[in-house]
Order: C-alpha cells, then structure tokens, then sequence
C-alpha cells in the first residue's frame, strides 16, 4: 500500500549535531592538534580553522533556525577549558557561555556534549583515559562547565562514543594514542564508565541547588552498527557477529544500565553510581557491519571482519547505506525502556547528490519505529556543516551546508533546505520528495 504522507510528533527535535574540534578551529592545546601535524591525516590537512565555528556561530545558529532547524548539537572542548591542569580558561568558558546563550536567543535546543575524543596535551601526557585519576579529573573539568551552563543545557551528553577511544585509540591503534594494548583498552572502558559517572554526578549536583523539578537528561551518544553475518549458518560468522554486536553496541549501554563491567572488560564488578545512570538512549548510526571472518587473516582492526558484496550502496566513507539497520538499532536503544534520541546520522556527499534520498529513507525509519511504540523524541544530523573528519581530514564532506574553500562562507547545500522544510512542517510529503530526492519515493511513501 502506499502513503502520501509520513508525520512526526510535534515537539520532536530536529537538530544538527557538530564536535568542536572537528568544527571550530583551533583546538591548539589538544592532544588531536599535535597528532594531526605529523602527517596522520589521509588527505595531508589538519584541524586548523575548521569551519570556523569559534567565531561564525552567531551567523551559523542564524542559518539554522532561518532554515527551521529546533536543536543543536556540540561540544565543550577540555583543551580549551582547561589548557593546564588545573588552570581553567575564563576565556574558554565565557565563550561556551555565550554559544549557549546565543543559542537560546535563536529558538534553538541545546544538546551538550562533554567529551567528544579530543584531551588536553597535559592529560595526553599523563596516560589519558589509562591513568587512575582520570575519571576525577574529567569530573573536576566538568564541574567547572556546569557550573558556568546550568540551565541553558537541554540534553546533557557526557561521552560520545565512548567504544571509539577503547577500540580505535587503545585497541587498534588507529586514533591518538595509537596504542595496541587489550590491557589498556580495558582500563580505558571502565575509566570511562567512572568519568560518565563523574560527569553525571556534577550536572545532578547543579541540578539539586537549581530547584528544578524535572531530572535533567543525561545520556551518552553510542555509536552503533546493524551487524549481521554473512552466512547465519556458518559458525564462526555467527559467533563473533555476535561478538562484535556486544562489544560494538551494547557493552558499554549494559554497563550503565547494570552497573557493572562485564567481561570481557571485567569480571561483572561494580562501580558506585553507575546503574542506572541515564536518562535516555543516544544513538549514532551511520551503517551496518556484514560480518564475514577470514581465517587466514589476523584483524588489524575491527573493519577486518567486514564484507561488501559487490554492487552494494555505499557512501564516500565507503559506509554501506542500510536504512533498515536504523530500525533495528533503534529497537534496540529502546530496550532500556528509556525515551530515543537519535544524536548523529548522516552521509558524506560532496556533491549531494546521495543525501536527500538517504535522509528521507533515514527517517522513515525513525517513522516507522515511532509507529511501533518506540519513544523516539529527535533526530540530530551529523552535520551541520563540512568539517574535519578526523583521520580522513576536510575530503569527507558531511555538512548540510557546504564550507567555501578560502573565505570558509556557508553555503546551504539543496538537502539543509529540505531538511528545514521537514523540520518546519514536522511532515514529509510526496511532493517534498519529489523536489528533492523523486529516486527513493516509493520506498518511502511504501506502508
Ligand atoms: C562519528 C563521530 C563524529 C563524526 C561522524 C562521521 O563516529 O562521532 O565525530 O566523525 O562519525
């Protein structure tokens, strides 16, 4: 059967989400910033400006609810907050102050993210998320913030994909610090946990002196993969799909919800105040992970596992395009039976040509679980603008809204306008589909 019309809620949050470091510029005193200058990034850039969000977001937060966007997502960077320990940049804060505030003054959600990859250089230093007293120090910096930002935070995200330092940073060694060390990756997995724990206890403190009633929202974005083996009936693609769909998406989400460390990164301990300590499930989804073990072959990292069959619908990223993943992953957030959000989804597409179409499929998906009882409440766009996508550097253009070389002027790509027409209306119809994205309307419009 086919519909005309896909309607969401109507306080849903339409958002976009950024990282600092990967958006405004300049983040000198990061351990990413040092990293960058040996010649780690793909395509021979570095962080640099950025997008210059540092100093453009009063016209930015002026695009986006010219454009009807509600919400936005970004983060507080430590190395700016706190450039030495324990020396805390009155600049660094003011400006996080006044971000938020300019925020507000647009109409504009905020969704605070307190740790988004990048540490200090003095932290980096010390052993990063391996040294025993990082969670406290974590907790010191974040104390800082919150005191400064209280009650013009919407969202509180303490940790961005927290399985990204454990496997990338300590695993694989692909990210800063570029260790190879499971002992290490354990360590930084239950440090983490601590810092989560840490960061939430400062925002319920403010919270308490505040006299609010409501609870503030306090969650973690989790990346996750719709994993799948490539042949169900093969033993060993079952097992370690379900290997990496625990260790990839759900260890770290269990953990918060038990309160303990589960093997293989402890031995089921506890940590104190960590059951139960969210209030909501974030979510990032890019893609799905078609698990195909090579015996022949020892992973140098977790894409080793992966198969693509030829013909498949890829992104630059080289990402497989699975909206019905979404579903799935969404589904499965909403096991904790706490509300959804959805804090990144979204494509690199230079010329975005692929991004309406893989959108619009997108949030049928967020549709259709929301039509299945799931508590879904919004949906930030990764991203807002190109940015620095990290190994990959400036090549991978995610942005809505397109950055010119040189001058760094904004220019909104077709999919920022659509994305706005949605966010507007709180509806997609044929027609806006047909406008944008006319390859994928009977996919979307199918009941
Ligand atoms: C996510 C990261 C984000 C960005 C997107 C493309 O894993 O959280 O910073 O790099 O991928």
């Amino acid at each position: 059967m086919s519909i005309n019309l896909i309607e969401f809620p109507e306080d849903f949050l339409w958002g976009t989400a950024v990282c600092s470091h990967q958006a405004e510029g300049h983040n000198v005193n990061s351990d990413w910033w040092e990293w960058e200058k040996k010649g780690k990034i793909a395509d021979g850039t570095v962080s640099g400006a950025a997008a210059d969000m540092l100093n453009r977001y009063p016209e930015d937060f002026k695009l986006m609810s010219d454009l009807g966007y509600n919400s936005f997502r970004f983060s507080v960077e430590w190395a700016r907050v706190e450039p030495e320990r324990g020396v805390f940049s009155e600049d660094a804060l003011r400006h996080y102050e006044k971000v938020l505030d300019e925020l507000r003054a647009r109409g504009l959600k905020a969704c605070l993210t307190l740790y988004h990859w990048p540490l200090p250089k003095w932290m980096a230093k010390r052993g990063g998320w391996t040294a025993e007293d990082s969670p406290e120090l974590f907790g010191r910096f974040v104390k800082r913030v919150v005191e400064r930002v209280y009650g013009k935070v919407d969202i509180w995200c303490t940790l961005n994909e927290p399985m990204v330092p454990v496997i990338a940073g300590h695993l694989f060694g692909e990210f800063p610090p570029e260790r190879r060390s499971w002992n290490e990756a354990r360590t930084v997995f239950k440090n983490l946990l601590k810092a989560h724990v840490e960061a939430r206890r400062r925002i319920l403190d403010a919270w308490r002196r505040s006299g609010e009633s409501d609870e503030p929202l306090i969650g973690i974005a989790q990346a996750v993969v719709d994993a799948a083996p490539v042949n169900p009936d093969n033993i060993l693609d079952s097992a370690i799909h379900k290997f990496i769909r625990f260790f990839h998406n759900d260890a770290f989400p269990k953990a918060l919800s038990s309160g303990k460390v589960p093997p293989p990164f402890g031995f089921n301990e506890k940590i104190s105040g960590l059951k139960d300590s969210f209030s909501y499930s974030g979510v990032n989804y890019y893609t799905r992970m078609r698990i195909n073990f090579n015996l022949k072959k020892i992973p140098g990292s977790l894409n080793d596992f992966l198969y693509l069959p030829e013909g498949a619908e890829t992104t630059a990223m080289g990402y497989e395009v699975y909206p019905p993943g979404f579903y799935n992953v969404i589904k499965d957030a909403a096991r904790y039976g706490k509300p959804v959000y959805i804090l990144e989804n979204g494509i690199a597409d230079a010329t975005d040509a692929q991004r309406p179409g893989y959108l619009l499929r997108h949030l049928k998906q967020v549709k259709r679980a929301i039509d299945d009882g799931m508590d879904v409440k919004g949906y930030f766009q990764w991203s807002y603008i190109d940015n620095f996508e990290w190994k990959l550097g400036f090549e991978k253009k995610f942005g809505l809204v397109e950055v010119e070389p040189g001058t760094l002027n904004r220019k909104p790509r077709p999919s920022a306008y659509m994305y706005g027409e949605i966010a507007r209306t709180g509806k997609i119809t044929r027609e806006l589909a047909e406008k944008y994205a006319p390859n994928v309307i009977e996919e979307v419009f199918e009941s």
